[in-house]
């Protein structure tokens, strides 16, 4: 991308975390920005902070688990703006726990914010992004994208399936003459956000179906998953700042970089998964990795 001055960008998940550090990101750069959250409050000052800059900033209050909700996003986007360059498909959700103990509701609250909500950014944002030219569109994965995390089945399931599309997409792009859009997807590692609370976002109806009281062996079993939650809590304390991040994110834009790691020294555990797929072997943990359920 040459140049992000005067341009517009939509961040969904921009009231916090990376999300948000990548809307301040832009308006640094000098673009106006579109900053898309389910959180209403944090939103509103996110969208005052990114302002301050002197860059146009809009808030919309955007669930991105429904279709609509990022049609309306991509709508109010055009409307204020008349057009878009970068999309950051960022909006995502996490929860700990081993597979035979999450419920269907668990799943299908993960998968639809983390999978649906970059399949929904990218229908509805791709057409304008083609007409815009020089442009770019990033989706947020996670490292647990290119390797299975166990603790983590919901979130690495929806996680590979960004890294597949988002992969997919650059291949296509690439071999057609009439769209000049760049293609990134972010996989992050440990990162300071407050995606520990993750569950402030589930929606009431999930919640609702969710809420059983444990007894027994299932006490236990809660019990672990709430110590595996306070040892990603504590791992999220000493994550790289957002800032870092969307500054990387913001570089492979403009240089047109597919792969955006945080934390390239991971790649040793993603190769060491991708080596026994070459060899055949069966799937083990790298014995240095620390994974959730340490
Ligand atoms: N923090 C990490 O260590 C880490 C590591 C790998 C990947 N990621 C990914 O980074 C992305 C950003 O997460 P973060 O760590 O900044 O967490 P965060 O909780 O600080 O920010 C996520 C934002 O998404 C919003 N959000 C949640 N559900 C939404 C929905 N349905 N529609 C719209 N917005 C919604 C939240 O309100 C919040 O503002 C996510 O996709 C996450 O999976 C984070």
């Amino acid at each position: 991308m040459e140049t992000m001055q005067g341009r517009v960008a939509v961040v969904t998940g921009a009231a916090s975390g990376i999300g948000k550090a990548l809307a301040l990101g832009f308006a640094g750069e000098g673009a106006n920005v579109v900053l898309a959250d389910i959180e209403e409050g944090p939103l509103r000052e996110a969208e005052a902070e990114v302002a301050s800059h002197g860059v146009d900033a809009l808030g919309v209050i955007t669930n991105v688990a429904d279709a609509d909700s990022v049609g309306a996003l991509a709508q109010a986007t055009i409307d204020r703006f008349g057009a878009v360059h970068m999309v950051c498909n960022n909006a995502g959700v996490g929860g700990g726990g081993l597979i035979r103990n999450q419920q269907l509701v668990d799943w299908k609250w993960v998968v639809d914010v983390c999978l649906w909500g970059v399949i929904h950014g990218v229908h509805h944002f791709l057409p304008h992004l083609i007409e815009a030219e020089d442009s770019h569109i990033v989706s947020t994965a996670s490292v647990a994208g290119l390797m299975s995390v166990p603790g983590l089945g919901p979130y690495n399931a929806a996680k590979y399936g960004v890294v597949a599309i988002m992969e997919t997409l650059h291949l296509e792009l690439q071999r057609d003459k009439n769209a000049d859009v760049g293609v990134s997807v972010l996989c992050p590692g440990v990162v300071r956000t407050n995606i520990a609370t993750a569950q402030r976002n589930r929606p009431e109806e999930l919640r609702r179906q969710r809420r059983e009281r444990p007894t027994g062996k299932a006490r236990t079993e809660t019990a672990d998953a709430r110590r595996r939650n306070a040892n990603i809590a504590a791992a999220l304390e000493r994550g790289m700042d957002p800032s870092e991040v969307a500054a990387k994110v913001i570089e492979a834009m403009y240089e047109r970089r597919f792969w955006v790691l945080s934390h390239p020294e991971l790649l040793a555990d993603v190769n060491h998964r991708n080596q026994q797929l070459a060899n055949l072997e069966n799937p083990t943990v790298r014995a240095s990795f620390t994974d959730a359920e340490q």
